[in-house]
């Protein structure tokens, strides 16, 4: 069964993805270790840059989370800028999609990596 847009959005994404698209999601939920707190879902609106965490965090579509390094893959900077299509590099201005951090301009020619997280009670964790 392929995992589902609304699998993804909620939820532990290093879970979803490690079930694998043949596999269901399983109903039982799996014990997290907890990361550190990112964000209040609240507080990101179109996205949100959280420098301590070195993370930039996405909401395409409301309701619907992600979670990328916000270094930038062509020489390191950190990205600056994020809204519910685009996360911006200054350096160069290379462009990442705030859906799944495809590169959409470089020179970047690498992704942006994602980086897996849960959210409980309204709040974003590291997973
Ligand atoms: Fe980001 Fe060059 S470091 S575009």
């Amino acid at each position: 069964m392929p995992l589902n847009r609304r699998d993804l959005g909620r939820g532990c994404v290093a879970c979803a993805l490690s079930a694998g698209a043949a596999a269901p999601v399983l109903a039982a939920a799996p014990a997290h270790a907890k990361g550190k707190k990112i964000i209040k879902t609240k507080k990101v609106k179109k996205g949100k840059i959280v420098a301590k965490r070195g993370v930039v965090v996405t909401q395409p579509k409301k309701g619907t989370f992600r979670v990328f390094s916000a270094t930038c893959t062509h020489q390191g900077c950190k990205v600056s800028s994020v809204d519910r299509k685009e996360i911006g590099c200054p350096c160069h201005g290379s462009r990442f999609s705030a859906k799944n951090g495809f590169v959409l301009a470089g020179p970047a020619t690498k992704d942006l990596p994602p980086v897996a997280f849960v959210i409980e009670k309204g709040i974003i964790y590291l997973a």
